[in-house]
């Protein structure tokens, strides 16, 4: 029995699969991830997919793939890449892993807040260019955390661990999510608000949802409009949750103060992104999980699902089948 792992993982996930009896490791060894060319033969006679967001798993890649494939594991929590629907309609269980990179994503959406809200890259290049001359009572000056409003958008595992550090910094806290979370909210003492309320109130609005059909552009012109003029976004979420071209419209006509964004509607951003030449954006390349003790739990988790989907058992984290739409 064959699974096709699409990159090397960190810690001994691998080394757990390799020592599986019976079961040959085909491992992609390259930095970059394998072209649709290698998916399609790599993953074809495979009984097992482990794969990261990087890699598309679509209807198309699953017919290729052949009717032995009994599992798909994500090592990430988003499966935005991952065609859930046409994996149940041939049974096969996709896995993810959530709850071991609440913590470090929240972290990173708080650093990007504070990074953003005091200006940090750009004052850091600032002396870094020899432009530091004296001190002056504006220079750098941005705004104030403590005391401000937060709003976060999607208020699952990240957006509730960002409620808690926004209550160590002294924040008013602002939620809007599709299903109202009145326990949560009032542990972390956060309040609901639908949405166009909520980005009207926030100085800082943070996403937090899955990207799904549904939630598609749902920062788009409309939402930057209901935002005040000093609001920063924060996305650490998916980039196309925010419509990039309506926020690049919104940062050039000064309808918000800035963003920090850890993803973006293409990865790698396109080098000539106009939202690069922004002072007042802040672009990460889509670290939010990364720390090398989460990303070890992740390659675990995903070993885990990997594993039991391989034995027919139920993976340790499922991602449960889309319910059928209704008009
Ligand atoms: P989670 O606990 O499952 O929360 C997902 C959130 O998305 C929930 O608030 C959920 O709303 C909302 N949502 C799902 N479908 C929706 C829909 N159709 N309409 C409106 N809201 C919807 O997941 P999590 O662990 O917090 O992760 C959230 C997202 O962060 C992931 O999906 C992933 O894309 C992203 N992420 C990024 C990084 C990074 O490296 N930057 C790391 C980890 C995760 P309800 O609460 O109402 O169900
Ligand atoms: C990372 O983006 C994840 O979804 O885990």
């Amino acid at each position: 029995m064959r699974v096709f792992v699409t990159r090397d993982l960190p810690g001994r996930g691998l080394d757990r699969l390799r020592h599986e009896p019976g079961l040959h490791v085909d491992l992609w060894p390259e930095e970059f991830p394998p072209p649709r060319s290698a998916m399609l033969e790599r993953t074809a006679n495979a009984a097992g997919l482990l794969c990261l967001i990087t890699d598309r798993v679509d209807a198309d890649l699953l017919e290729h793939a052949g009717p032995q494939l009994k599992v798909v594991s994500q090592m990430a929590v988003g499966v935005d890449n991952i065609d859930v629907a046409a994996c149940a309609a041939r049974g096969i269980p996709v896995g993810n892993t959530p709850g071991v990179l609440t913590e470090t994503t929240a972290d990173l959406a708080f650093a990007l807040l504070l990074a953003a809200a005091r200006r940090l890259v750009e004052a850091a290049s600032y002396v870094r260019l020899g432009q530091w001359r004296t001190w002056s009572p504006t220079t750098l000056a941005g705004a104030d955390i403590h005391g401000a409003t937060l709003g976060i958008i999607g208020f699952g595992a990240i957006g509730q661990a960002l409620a808690t550090r926004a209550t160590g910094f002294g924040m008013r806290t602002l939620y809007w999510s599709r299903r109202q979370k009145p326990q949560a909210a009032e542990r972390l003492g956060a309040s609901y608000q639908d949405l166009p309320a909520l980005l009207a109130q926030s100085d800082f609005v943070s996403v937090h949802c899955a990207l799904t059909a549904e939630t598609h552009h749902l920062i788009d012109a409309d939402a930057l409009a209901c935002m005040p003029a000093h609001a920063i976004l924060i996305n650490t979420a998916r980039g196309p949750l925010v419509d990039e071209a309506a926020l690049i419209e919104a940062l050039r006509n000064r309808r918000i103060a800035g963003a920090a964004l850890d993803v973006t509607t293409t990865e790698p951003i396109e080098p000539d992104n106009p939202l690069l030449a922004m002072p007042n954006v802040i672009v990460l390349p889509h670290i939010g999980s990364a720390s090398l003790a989460t990303r070890t739990k992740m390659a675990d988790l995903a070993v885990d699902n990997l594993l039991a989907g391989l034995r027919g058992q139920p993976l340790p984290h499922q991602i449960p089948p889309p319910e059928p739409r209704t008009r």
